[in-house]
C-alpha cells in the first residue's frame, strides 16, 4: 500500500449508493442480531448502543479548542440506512425463523419487524463437515469440486449484487469456528492455493473458499471467527492484488474485551500475575460447534495470546514471567446466548504480597458481537474507498486476534487499540495526530 495511492480528506470517493453486506453464516446467532438490530435502529425502535461509529465522538486539535464532532460526521461513512443484508446458511430458516431461533432479542422486537427478516433468505451454503463437527444442516451447495464452489459463490455475489443494484459489497464471516489448521505450504502462495484448491485438497476449509471468491470478485473480507482463512500468505497477496482490504480476527466480545481493559490496567500499575483462570459457560450453537475439541483449539489459541502481549513477560520478568493462564468453554444448554465467563485473577502487589479479583460477566454474546459488525463493515468499507488495501491494522479495536504484518506483533490493549484507530481517521482527514503528550500546553507559556 502506497501512501501517495490513498486518497485522503476530500479525495475519498464519497459512499454513493447501497452498501451490500454478505454474511456467511448469516443464520446464525450473531448475524440474526446484527440485521435485526440495524432494522430497528433504522425504524427508530432501538439505538445502536455499542456502536463506535454511530455514538462515538473525535477530538480533533488542542483541548481548548473543544472540538469533538460525532465520527459519523467527521469521515464519510455509509449511512444505516444504506445497508442491504444478504449471505449462506446451511440452514434454510429465514431472517426471522433464524432470529427466533437464536433467542438473543426479544419476540416483541422481532414481530415489530418479521416483515422484514422474512425477506432475508440465505442462499445454500458451501459446507463441509470435516471443518465443523457439529452440525448437520443440508440447505449446502451440491459437489465436490472446489472450484466448482468458488465459482458458485462469486456467481451468487454478482447476482446478489445485480438484484438490488449494488456496487459495492462487503463479506464478513460470522459463520462457525472451523477446526484447528496451521499453515502449510499449499497456503503460502496464490498459486499453490489455486492448485490445491484446482486439485480438491482436503486441507481447504469452506471459509478460505468464500475468502478467495469475495477477493476475486473486488469484495472484501472480514473474518470474525477465529478460522485461519485470511491468516495465510496466499490470501494477503490475493487482496495486495485486487487491491482490497481484509481485516479478522475473531471478534473482541465478553471475556477476552474485559481481559484486555483489565490487564492493560494493571501493568501499567506494575502489579504481579500469578495467574488467570477464564471460564465460560455458553449454550447457543456456537457453544455446541465449541464444544468439539477441535474447534474449541482454534478458539483457546485466539483467547490465550491476548495476555502475553499486553504484559510482555521478557520485558518485566519479576510481574509475569511464570503466570499460569487458563480458558475453558462449557457447552450448557439452559443459558442460551447468555453466556457467564467467571476470571479468578491472582495479581500480587509491594513485596510481592498477594490479591485477588474476581471478574463474574453475565453478558449477552450477540448483544456485544452485533455493534462491531455494523462498525467493522462502514470501517472496512471507508478503507475500500480510501485505497487502502491488504491487512487493516487499525482495526485491531474489533478482533481478539488482530491481523499484523509478520514483522511486527500485534497490539491488544484496548486503549492503544482505541488510539490507533482514531488517530488512523485523523490520518484520513488530514487531522494532527493527538498523542495525549499534554506538556506542550505548559511549555513555553504557550497560549491557554
Ligand atoms: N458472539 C460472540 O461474542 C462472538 C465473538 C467472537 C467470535 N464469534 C464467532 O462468530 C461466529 C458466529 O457466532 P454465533 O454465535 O452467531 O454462532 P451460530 O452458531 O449461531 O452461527 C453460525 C452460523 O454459521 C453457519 N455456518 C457454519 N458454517 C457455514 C458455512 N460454511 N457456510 C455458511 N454458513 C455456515 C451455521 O449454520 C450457523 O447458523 C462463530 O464462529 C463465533 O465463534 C462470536
Amino acid at each position: 500500500m502506497k501512501e501517495k495511492s490513498l486518497r485522503r480528506k476530500d479525495q475519498i470517493i464519497p459512499p454513493k449508493g447501497k452498501l451490500g453486506v454478505l454474511i456467511p453464516g448469516v443464520g446464525g446467532a450473531v448475524s440474526t442480531t446484527f440485521i435485526a438490530g440495524v432494522e430497528l435502529v433504522r425504524r427508530g425502535l432501538a439505538e445502536p448502543i455499542g456502536s463506535l461509529t454511530q455514538l462515538g465522538t473525535i477530538r480533533l486539535g488542542k483541548r481548548f479548542e473543544h472540538r469533538a464532532p460525532k465520527i459519523k460526521e467527521f469521515v464519510p461513512l455509509t449511512d444505516p440506512g444504506q445497508l442491504v443484508f444478504g449471505g449462506w446458511d446451511l440452514y434454510e430458516a429465514n431472517g426471522f425463523e433464524a432470529a427466533m431461533y437464536a433467542r438473543v432479542l426479544s419476540r416483541d422486537h422481532l414481530e415489530s419487524i418479521k416483515d422484514y427478516l422474512t425477506g432475508i433468505v440465505p442462499m445454500k451454503a458451501v459446507f463441509d463437515r470435516r471443518f465443523v463437527r457439529n452440525l448437520d444442516g443440508t440447505h449446502i451447495k451440491k459437489g465436490n469440486s472446489l472450484r466448482k464452489h468458488v465459482e458458485a459463490l462469486k456467481e451468487d455475489i454478482g447476482q446478489f449484487k445485480a438484484a438490488n443494484g449494488l456496487e459495492r459489497c462487503i463479506m464478513i464471516w460470522c459463520g462457525s469456528t472451523e477446526i484447528h489448521l496451521k499453515q502449510e505450504a499449499i497456503h503460502q502462495s496464490i498459486d499453490a492455493l489455486q492448485r490445491a484448491i484446482d486439485a480438491n485438497d482436503s486441507r481447504i476449509p469452506p471459509s478460505m473458499l468464500y475468502a478467495v471468491a469475495a477477493l476475486e470478485c473486488g469484495v472484501p473480507f472480514i473474518n470474525g471467527a477465529p478460522n485461519l482463512t485470511l491468516d495465510i500468505p496466499a490470501m494477503l497477496e490475493l487482496a495486495e492484488q485486487a487491491n482490497v482490504p481484509i481485516a479478522g480476527k475473531d471478534f473482541k466480545t465478553g471475556q477476552t474485551l474485559m481481559k484486555t481493559i483489565l490487564a492493560p490496567g494493571l501493568k501499567s500499575r506494575m502489579l504481579g500475575l500469578e495467574g488467570w483462570y477464564s471460564t465460560n459457560i455458553l449454550g447457543n450453537r456456537d457453544g455446541l460447534v465449541l464444544d468439539d475439541k477441535d474447534s474449541f483449539k482454534t478458539k483457546e489459541e485466539s483467547k490465550l495470546s491476548v495476555l502475553e502481549y499486553i504484559l510482555q513477560p521478557h520485558l518485566y520478568p519479576t510481574l509475569y514471567k511464570n503466570y499460569y493462564h487458563k480458558v475453558t468453554i462449557n457447552y450448557y444448554p439452559p443459558r442460551g446466548d447468555n453466556k457467564e465467563g467467571w476470571d479468578c485473577i491472582d495479581i500480587f502487589g509491594w513485596l510481592g504480597y498477594p490479591m485477588q479479583i474476581k471478574v463474574d460477566f453475565l453478558c449477552r454474546d450477540s448483544i456485544l458481537a452485533a455493534p462491531l459488525i455494523l462498525d467493522l463493515v462502514l470501517l472496512t468499507d471507508l478503507a475500500q474507498r480510501v485505497g487502502m488495501n491488504g491487512i487493516q491494522e487499525w482495526l485491531s479495536f474489533y478482533f481478539k486476534s488482530p491481523m499484523h504484518k509478520e514483522s511486527l506483533y500485534p497490539e491488544h490493549d484496548i486503549f492503544i487499540q482505541s488510539m490507533k484507530l482514531k488517530n488512523t481517521l485523523r490520518y484520513l482527514m488530514g487531522e494532527e495526530q493527538i498523542t495525549h503528550f499534554g506538556l506542550d500546553y505548559y511549555l513555553n507559556g504557550e497560549e491557554r
